[in-house]
């Protein structure tokens, strides 16, 4: 085999393909990861693991500006962004340090440039280095794991400097914005907000629909609205954008809400309005053109429930195949591709698949809502219990949140779990291991929780 020859050579190190990389050196293929940027993907370098290094911050400023409530004083408290922004990349780096320490150790090797896919077993690799020469690089198997990037709505005024996508949001430096305005109330906007209005920033949301997170339980989102409005949150939902214009040092945002027009200013507006698959390039135009339907109409990768494409060399993981557009999902799918390469069916289960929201308190759900089972005319029961009667809840003095359970009418097996509380991205694996293996909630009730802790009131619910 030549340098360039490879049982398997992924493209894109993220979440997917590098967790998927090591499964595969460990099965004893030999592999390649191309990467054009650092490794770790959106997850990494854009989204969950920045996002919560600067939440770390602002949760610190937060509690140590309610401090005297629980008989703590500081005085003298002010938010560095430029050093929260500066820690954050601390912690990128530490993580990305991590990956590349493995991938010399599992002997992967990491060819930094981009990819283009030939046909089902080429790869032509254009490096980042000047000077140094594209080539092809072949393999029994490809997997693309390209991931994906901030959908921008055409809104006029778009292009302004200070309208931001997440992935500059992440990157801001000088004073802490007096005003941010957030274009949709989804899982980006949501954390965003939670971390600039702990630092002081004024918020104002705007999202086109009816309610808030609406890939999440419809409770979730009226509970989410109420606790935003009451902290001081300003929340307009049903609410549409129609431009972005300069106003001296600030941008103007202009809606309609209930067939009227509103203006808020603001320093910085976030476009958080949901995100988009990865592959324009990722393919050639002679390989597209004789293979039709090789992508939607969104540009989604089509795969098999084993993540093979129609060309039989190629498999496709990750955001790059849409669906659900999580890090653990992306991680899941990749190590189940792997396991078919080899022959194997993957040991991960795809369902159920949790999903977090980081405010405070935190937001999680797993399995069915009490909507869907309704819509697959399943009969379920639910059972829900206050966190204000949980001690955790009280001594920390979090705002109002619930665990609901729901689960089957028939023999009350548990089917689904929505969660709003302290830990609750924690909480959730319980139910989700519970729910992956048809417990019922029984099972749950029925073993000793720890005292006093969130997770208890799992247990309390269950009970009910
Ligand atoms: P999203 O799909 O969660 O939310 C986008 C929101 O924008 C929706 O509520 C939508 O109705 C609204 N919207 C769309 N166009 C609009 C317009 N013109 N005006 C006002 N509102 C509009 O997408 P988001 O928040 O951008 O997140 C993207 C992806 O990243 C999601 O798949 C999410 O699951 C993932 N993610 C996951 C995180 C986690 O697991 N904690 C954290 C951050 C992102």
């Amino acid at each position: 085999m030549s340098d360039f020859e490879f049982d398997l050579v992924i493209i894109g190190a993220g979440p997917g393909g590098y967790e998927a990389a090591f499964d595969a050196a460990a099965s004893g293929m030999r592999t390649a990861v191309i990467e054009k940027d650092k490794v770790g993907g959106t997850c990494l370098n854009r989204g969950c693991i920045p996002t919560k290094a600067i939440m770390h911050s602002s949760d610190i400023y937060r509690d140590a500006n309610a401090g005297a409530a629980f008989g703590v004083d500081v005085t003298g408290l002010s938010a560095d962004l430029d050093r929260i922004i500066a820690r954050k990349n601390q912690v990128v780096e530490t993580l990305q340090n991590g990956i590349l320490s493995r991938f010399k150790k599992d002997k992967i090797t990491l060819l930094q440039g981009t990819a283009q896919v030939k046909d089902g077993h080429t790869v032509a690799f254009s490096p980042n280095e000047d000077g140094e020469e594209s080539r092809d690089v072949t393999a029994k198997y490809i997997m693309v794991a390209t991931g994906s990037h901030p959908f921008v709505p055409p809104i006029p005024g778009v292009d302004l400097p200070g309208v931001m996508t997440s992935d500059d949001l992440l990157d801001i430096s000088g004073p802490v914005p007096e005003e941010m305005v957030i274009i949709g109330g989804g899982v980006i906007g949501i954390e965003f907000a939670t971390v600039f209005f702990d630092l002081g920033t004024k918020i104002t949301i705007i999202e086109a629909l009816d309610g808030l997170i609406p890939t999440m339980d419809k409770e979730l989102g009226r509970s989410l609205k109420m606790n935003l409005k009451k902290k001081g949150i300003d929340v307009h939902t049903g609410a549409a954008v129609t431009s972005f214009t300069k106003d001296g040092d600030k941008i103007a945002v202009a809606y309609k809400e209930k067939e009227k027009d509103f203006v808020v200013p603001a320093d910085v507006v976030l476009v958080s309005t949901g995100r988009r698959s990865t592959t324009a390039g990722v393919f050639s135009d002679d390989f597209l053109a004789s293979h039709p339907d090789f992508l939607t109409q969104r540009g989604q990768i089509v795969v098999d429930q084993n993540y093979q494409t129609a060309e039989p060399g190629i498999y496709a993981i990750g955001d790059a195949i849409g669906g659900i557009m999580l890090a653990h999902t992306a991680t899941a799918e990749g190590r189940n591709a792997v396991a078919a390469m080899n022959g194997k069916k993957g040991d991960i289960r795809m369902e159920p698949v949790p999903s977090v929201i980081y405010t405070s308190p935190e937001i999680a759900q797993v399995g069915l809502t009490q909507d869907e089972a309704k819509e697959k005319g399943i009969k379920v029961k639910t059972r829900k219990f206050p966190m204000s009667a949980n001690g955790k809840t009280v001594i920390e003095d979090l705002d109002r949140g619930y665990i609901k359970l729901v689960s089957s009418e028939e023999d009350d097996t548990l089917l689904g779990a929505q969660l709003m509380c302290g830990r609750a991205s924690d909480i959730i694996a319980e139910l989700a291991v519970a729910i992956g293996n048809g417990l019922k909630v029984a099972d749950v009730a029925n073993v000793i929780h720890p005292h006093p802790s969130f997770v208890e009131a799992v247990m309390d619910t269950a009970r009910l």
